[in-house]
């Protein structure tokens, strides 16, 4: 009697305990994706990931990197891949864009002081991984 009885409750506990492991793993995985990810997941090459130190630096406390929402300045996400740049409407090229980082526009610092060329070199390789 007691066993048929656990027979039938067993089941439904492994089912739970499932579930309770499913749910575990969601969240971790959820939280996984908010979690930031290292030069190697983003398949960044050595200079590429120079560029992202200075990007961290001088940059993402005003520009998300990986979203199009903003902070002080619009997401950089995919900057290089639309024609133009979505405040200013300018070109979206290499020239256009190190002009912005060395003189700076409106609210926008100039970094001519305080990078130099390779360092603006990098950060535009790395810009275009964006
Ligand atoms: C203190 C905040 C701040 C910092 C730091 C900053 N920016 Fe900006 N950035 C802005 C603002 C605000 C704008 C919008 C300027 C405008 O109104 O045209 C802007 C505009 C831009 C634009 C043009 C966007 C467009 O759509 O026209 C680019 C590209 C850019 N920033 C890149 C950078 C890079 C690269 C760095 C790091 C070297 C940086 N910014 C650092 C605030 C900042």
């Amino acid at each position: 009697m007691i066993r048929s009885l656990r027979r039938m409750v067993e089941p439904g506990r492994r089912v739970a305990t499932c579930l309770l492991v499913a749910a575990v793993l969601m969240l971790w995985f959820g939280c996984d994706a908010e979690r930031r990810k290292s030069d190697a997941e983003l398949g960044l090459n050595p200079q590429q990931a120079a560029g992202r130190r200075v990007y961290d630096r001088h940059c993402d406390q005003c520009h998300e990197p990986y979203s199009t929402s903003g902070r002080r300045g619009p997401g950089l996400k995919g900057v290089f891949k639309k024609q133009y740049l979505s405040v200013s409407g300018l070109p979206a090229n290499d020239e256009r864009v190190s002009e912005i980082v060395r003189l700076g526009r409106s609210k926008m610092p100039a970094f001519n002081q305080t990078l130099d060329q390779q360092q603006i070199q990098d950060l535009l390789v790395y810009m275009h991984t964006l």
